[in-house]
């Protein structure tokens, strides 16, 4: 998604922007959303599942990128958006995301979350187990719309901790448990059953895999809405192709003629597929080590990029403020907290890295947000919005004033404050 400018300079800029500039604007490690490949993307999905399954809803997984920001733009490009917690459900009201067309998931939906949810008018709740049933039965208090979630046996080709579809997933009900639940809502009066719903897991390269669940689920039952849920996986480095869109629209609403009901309403709730690639992430060179090794530090690590770690996702990187140079070495490119397995790449390609210079790794434009903490005091990083030459922030930087503030109590409780 991102541009490059050049060859003159032998800079990037990203909608037209320059990391340069940014760098200096909002300092680093920052995230840039390219926001017309953002919006480009968003309306692959849309107009893609529209084109071939008419009565269809294309929902925004939130929980890969939950900025208001970014709510906005799904609101705007006529997504609906699937949020998984109180905290999301705030952030989309706050960006104005109408109530109804919000989509509750979870497997561990609180009374506090369920009332906050049922008090905005949540639009559908996507029921995970027979004790949220009992919750809201005790809660509802008018006519509310309500899936289930089914375990559709398919284990998804993924890292262990992103398949969801198989057998002993903590989500949703095994197939032959879920007459018993959809019994439970079809008599109740304030519970209006629409239908079920899926997920097996993100970053799923093998369409075919998708097409397995959709046939596997249409034995649960006739109902009028199928969410047929996420997980389409994206292109992170070189070697490692993902399919289309349109390859994996195509394999959905294949096995949806063939198992579903002419007339039930299709849904998906991607999430990776539709901001990984519109983002990049920004840092700054700290150190340049040689040992035995060559190991280049930058300003960020685990705190702003998990995945490294608890899915061992691989990415690339280059050298944003000299893109014209050639590879010279193979480097380990290092980040700033303290574990080995700090690594983001083993082994780039990279001109001679100086410090100071500025790395971009590309198709970090999911989850690293939603994943980023303060491990050893760092500070969740910015997010920016980039378009025809110009920058919004959407986001800002953690202060250390944010840090310190969830302790306010301990320091206005320490006998040497003051
Ligand atoms: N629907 C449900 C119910 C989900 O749980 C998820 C993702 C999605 C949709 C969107 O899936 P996507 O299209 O983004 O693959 N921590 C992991 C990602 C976990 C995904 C969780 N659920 C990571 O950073 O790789």
């Amino acid at each position: 998604a991102s541009r490059i400018e050049g060859p003159a300079g032998g800079e990037l800029a990203i909608g037209g922007v320059g990391v340069t500039a940014l760098a200096e604007q909002y300092g680093t490690p920052l995230h840039i959303m390219d926001e017309d490949g953002l919006r480009r993307q968003i309306r692959r999905f849309i107009d893609g599942l529209r084109e071939r399954w008419p009565n269809s809803e294309v929902l925004f997984a939130s929980k890969s990128l939950p900025a208001v920001g970014m709510y906005r733009i799904a609101q705007e490009e006529g997504l609906a958006v699937d949020i998984a917690g109180g905290g999301e459900l705030v952030l989309a009201l706050a960006a104005g995301v109408a109530p109804e067309r919000l989509h509750f998931h979870g497997n561990a939906k609180t009374d506090d979350e369920l009332r906050m949810a049922l008090d905005a008018g949540i639009g559908t709740i996507i029921v995970d187990n027979e004790d949220e049933l009992d919750r809201l039965e005790r809660l509802l208090e008018r006519p509310q719309k309500l899936l289930l979630r089914v375990i559709p046996g398919v284990e998804a080709e993924t890292h262990a901790s992103q398949a969801t579809g198989g057998d002993k997933s903590k989500f949703g009900l095994p197939m032959d448990q879920a007459g018993r639940a959809i019994a439970r809502m079809q008599a109740h009066p304030l519970m209006e059953f629409e239908g079920v719903h899926l997920h097996i897991g993100s970053q799923i390269l093998n369409t075919r895999q998708f097409a397995q669940a959709v046939e596997n689920i249409s034995t649960v039952g006739t109902f009028p809405v199928y969410d047929v849920g996420g997980g389409l996986g994206v292109q992170y480095t070189y070697d490692e192709p993902a399919p289309s869109v349109d390859e994996y629209l195509d394999a959905i609403v294949a096995a949806a003629r063939e198992h579903l009901p002419a007339d039930a309403k299709l849904m998906i709730e991607p999430g990776r597929s539709v901001v990984a690639r519109a983002g990049v992430t920004l840092y700054r060179v700290v150190s340049v080590k040689r040992t035995g090794d060559v190991f280049v530090a930058i300003d960020g690590g685990l705190a702003d990029q998990m995945d490294i770690a608890l899915t061992a996702q691989r990415y690339e990187a280059l050298l944003a403020d000299r893109i014209d140079e050639p590879w010279t070495e193979s480097v380990q490119l290092v980040g700033r907290q303290c574990e080995s397995g700090d690594l983001f790449i083993d082994g780039a390609p990279l001109p001679e890295a100086r410090v100071g210079d500025l790395v971009v790794m590309p198709a970090t434009g999911a989850y690293a947000y939603t994943l980023s903490n303060n491990y050893n005091g760092a500070l969740k990083p910015a997010i920016v919005f980039v378009r025809d030459g110009a920058s919004r922030l959407v986001t800002r930087r953690e202060t250390y004033d944010d840090l310190l503030a969830t302790h306010a109590p301990a320091i206005e409780s320490s006998p040497t404050a003051s």
